[in-house]
């Protein structure tokens, strides 16, 4: 069974179709990218499989449950393109907050490790709505690896983040077990975190495969982006 399926989902908003008849798995433990340009539906999928949206039409299974349901909120983690973490609480509060409310044993202990997992300890004390925006990224990040969900949809994780903090999540991320799907614009990072990737285009798949596959599509010398940006392009 996988972990992921989406089959033939459409969204529309109004005139614009997000989703065009989608269709995609992933199994249990993969480590899946979502590609595609500007507006091609990747934040309307993850949104889909957070269940914050509904689809108007399609299939849409996680562990064969329906996105949304308590079983689902409880094992998924969700970070979505613009975070919002609670903004009058502090870095500290935050983390306590959210941990209590997922029945983590030791909130304060599980904050604190956060805190040190993502160097956040010199703006602890700083209330979130008044961090830098790259910051408060961070927090979002250690909000959602806070109870080490076993499934991870992460929009545009590393947005905002300095070199170093890229490097460290990219490290986090990389020592979890958990199942993932992550939508970047930034081709080496879907390299070095993922083993698949997903490319759509006008809410519908274009291409998927392994990375493998993937380098062995391009010509010789070839930059990936650049067989990527065909498929983009190329699409529909
Ligand atoms: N709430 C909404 N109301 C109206 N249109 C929407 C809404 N959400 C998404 N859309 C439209 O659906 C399409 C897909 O948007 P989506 O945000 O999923 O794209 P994306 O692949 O995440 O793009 P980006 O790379 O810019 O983040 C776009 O045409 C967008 O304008
Ligand atoms: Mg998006």
């Amino acid at each position: 069974m996988d972990c992921i399926k989406l089959s033939n989902v459409f969204k529309r908003f109004g005139s614009v179709t997000a989703l065009n008849g989608i269709s995609f798995e992933v199994p249990y433990n993969g480590r899946y990218a979502l590609l595609g340009p500007n507006g091609a539906g990747k934040s309307t999928t993850m949104k889909i499989l957070a269940g914050l949206i509904q689809p108007d039409d399609g299939r849409v299974e996680v562990k064969g449950l329906k996105p949304g349901s308590k079983e689902v909120k409880r094992i998924l983690a969700y970070l979505p393109e613009d975070p919002v973490p609670y903004r009058i609480l502090t870095v500290r509060e935050n983390l306590e907050y959210f941990a209590a409310l997922r029945g983590i044993p030791n909130p304060k202990e599980r904050a604190e490790e956060m805190i040190s997992l993502l160097n956040m300890t010199e703006f602890e004390r700083v209330q979130a709505g008044k961090l830098s925006r790259g910051n408060q990224q961070r927090l979002s990040l250690a909000l959602v690896l806070l109870h080490n969900p076993e499934i991870l949809l992460l929009d545009e994780p590393l947005n905002y983040l300095d070199i170093p903090t890229q490097e460290r999540v990219i490290d986090i991320l990389k020592g979890l077990n958990s199942t993932f799907l992550v939508s970047t614009h930034i081709m080496s990072i879907a390299l070095r975190l993922t083993d698949h990737v997903i490319v759509i285009s006008r809410g519908k798949v274009v291409w998927t495969g392994s990375i493998t596959e993937l380098r062995s599509l391009g010509r010789e010398d070839e930059p990936i982006e650049s067989v990527v940006s065909r498929m983009m392009t190329n699409a529909g």
